[in-house]
């Protein structure tokens, strides 16, 4: 079964067949809410929205630890994580869809592993490539066989949110090497590989970083939330093409 979690913009799947939803515990708290399982194009999908179903968790908020253990405990072979971002790149626009290959992590003060608390074994995790591999792949082609343009690769800065960037802030982040911008990639990436879940992200540019662009002198939320409401129908598309064409994930 393939698992999406939907950030802002995504609160839900249009084409996914609901069949039920799920309360979930988990060892550490309360996922964002209920999980809905259903169907796109007869296959099984997981859905998730990240900042609860009333849009009500920011960022530095979410129980991302619950969220993918939840996930993995009802048996996601695979994690799609939608989210929307910032983009520091001129030849990024609001409306492009990216598939990120790299992250950098600027949050700090989030719960970001497993293997802690008394008792847990020091343990590390290879995160040379934070994406997987294949379920990226699969992500870029299920675009290219739509027909829908997107960004294949680009490195992802996690920032800490709730608050946007400084315009110093993006420089330091682009002297970095960062391309977009986001609140919500970590830790939810290194949770899902701590578990062993194969774990990819199709990021959504809603506007220009802080300073670039037409943000040049403050950022418009308004124009955000029209350019979101068009790509999200985007992401939906790529997401059916997905699991259409067979995936890891399946089953
Ligand atoms: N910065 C950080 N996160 C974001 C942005 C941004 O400009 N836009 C959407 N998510």
């Amino acid at each position: 079964m393939l698992a999406v979690i939907g950030g802002t913009g995504l609160s839900q799947l249009g084409n996914l067949d609901v069949s039920h939803r799920e309360v979930l515990r988990t060892p550490y708290g309360e996922p964002s809410g209920a999980v809905t399982f259903g169907q796109i194009a007869g296959q099984p999908v997981a859905f998730l929205a990240r900042h609860g179903y009333g849009h009500t968790i920011p960022p530095h908020q979410v129980n991302y630890r619950a969220n993918i253990w939840a996930l993995h405990h009802r048996g996601a072979l695979g994690i799609i994580s939608v989210a929307s971002v910032g983009s520091i790149r001129a030849d990024l626009k609001p409306g492009d869809i990216v598939v990120p290959n790299q992250i950098i992590d600027y949050t700090w003060g989030r719960k970001g592993s497993y293997f802690e608390g008394q008792g847990a074994k020091v343990t590390h995790i290879d995160f040379t490539e934070p994406y997987d591999r294949a379920l990226r792949a699969m992500l870029v082609a299920s675009a290219g066989e739509i027909g829908l343009p997107i960004c294949d690769g680009a490195v992802y800065g996690a920032t800490q949110g709730p608050r946007l960037e400084t315009a110093a802030e993006i420089n330091r982040y682009e002297r970095d090497g960062v391309d977009i911008v986001g609140m919500t990639g970590m830790p939810e990436a290194a949770l899902a590989r701590e578990l062993g879940v194969p774990y990819a992200a199709i990021s959504v540019v809603a506007n220009f970083a802080a300073g670039r662009g037409d943000s040049r002198d403050g950022i418009s939320f308004e124009a955000i939330e029209g350019v979101l409401v068009e790509s999200m129908g985007h992401v939906r598309a790529i997401i059916e093409r997905l699991v259409t064409r067979g995936n890891p994930a399946r089953s």
